[in-house]
């Protein structure tokens, strides 16, 4: 087969920051996705409904004049968050609110500190049809890294889960088979999103052979046989798992140095590497549900009508790109491995 035509994919999890970073990151992902949910951890954070509109403002200004792109905006749950706040931001263009736990990941300081204390908003977000999106990893420094979000599912994502059945939740970048499996067992209202590298990628292919600071994401690469069960579970065509690329964007200079950012910047690439691992798997069938169809049902949004055809021919994707500032961002997988 050399070329396959699916619905147009929407990206369920993305970072585009701000300032004149959009007009790089907004046009990237107009591309060849139609939505996409846009993460909240800005500096400081998107916390209200003004701010999330605001922002939403700045994205379509640097999207495309021919795109039709359409950004769906999330709040940032903070310890200061109220039930005003859900109430009057929850519709149709903020479908969402963030749960980073504080220290989680990059630009999570404002995040909540005690989970628990959310619960009266998160019965608010219920009530309101807001999804939950969650960051599902603890953040105890005694912990290790790759226990984490393993720990998250029984210490925080089971009992919120439990607590509020009707509340949709989306545990975001999953990387583990204990969440894969969690999911698969959970009932209709708990989903996942699932990112380009760690379908791709596992912890050898950041630690062997010396550092590889591009592949250095949060949640962290887990072994093969984790990435092994992710593989399975989206040949599967499971309709709780979605596509979602976290693209985040950092400048080169800060993730090659000593103490390197979290992030992987796949925009360029996403959507064709994500049809790579199908292919691999032999499952192309399945690919445009994970791409197309089942983050729009999940967020009981329409599915899109527009049509995208993916050709299969070489294809070399740049090895850096310049931003307005004069720094530069190094895209997923430019670099040789
Ligand atoms: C993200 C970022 O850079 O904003 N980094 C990452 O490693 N994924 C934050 C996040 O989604 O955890
Ligand atoms: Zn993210």
């Amino acid at each position: 087969m050399s070329e396959i035509t699916i619905t147009k994919p929407d990206d369920w999890h993305l970072h585009f920051r701000d300032g004149d970073l959009l007009n790089e990151t907004v046009p990237a992902t107009a591309r060849c996705f139609q939505r996409a949910i846009v993460m909240p951890n800005l500096v400081p954070p998107v916390r209200n409904r003004a701010e999330a509109l605001a922002y939403k403002q700045r994205i379509l200004a640097a999207a495309p004049t021919d795109s039709n792109f359409e950004p769906l905006m999330v709040l940032y749950l903070t310890n200061e968050t109220t039930a005003n706040d859900i109430r009057q931001a929850a519709g149709i263009d903020i479908p969402a609110a963030k749960l980073y736990p504080a220290g989680a990941t990059t630009n999570s300081d404002a995040a909540v500190s005690g989970i628990e204390s959310l619960y009266p908003i998160f019965e608010t977000m219920s009530e309101a049809g807001m999804l939950l999106l969650i960051h599902g990893e603890v953040t105890d420094p005694k912990t290790d890294i790759f226990d984490r979000e393993r720990l998250f599912i029984d210490q925080y994502l089971a009992p919120i889960h439990m607590r509020f059945p009707e509340l949709k939740i989306v545990f975001e970048h999953i990387t583990t088979a204990d969440a894969a499996d969690f999911v698969l067992s959970a009932t209709a209202t708990l989903a996942a999103t699932i990112t380009p590298q760690h379908l791709l990628l596992n912890r050898n292919d950041l630690l062997v052979g010396g550092i590889k600071p591009h592949n250095y994401c949060l949640p962290i690469l887990k072994r093969n046989t984790h990435q092994q069960r992710l593989r399975e579970v989206v040949a599967s065509g499971s309709p709780k798992f979605f596509l979602g690329t976290d693209s985040a964007p950092h400048a080169k200079h800060t993730k090659e140095t000593a103490c390197g950012c979290a992030g992987c910047y796949s925009a360029w690439g996403a959507l064709e590497l994500y049809t790579q691992v199908f292919d691999d798997l032999n499952c192309l069938d399945k690919l445009e549900g994970f791409a197309s169809f089942y983050g729009a049902d999940f967020y009981s949004l329409a599915r899109n009508t527009e049509q995208l055809t993916l050709t299969r021919k070489p294809w070399t994707m740049p090895q850096e790109i310049p931003l307005a500032n004069g720094d530069s961002v190094v895209p997923f997988f430019a670099v040789k491995r």
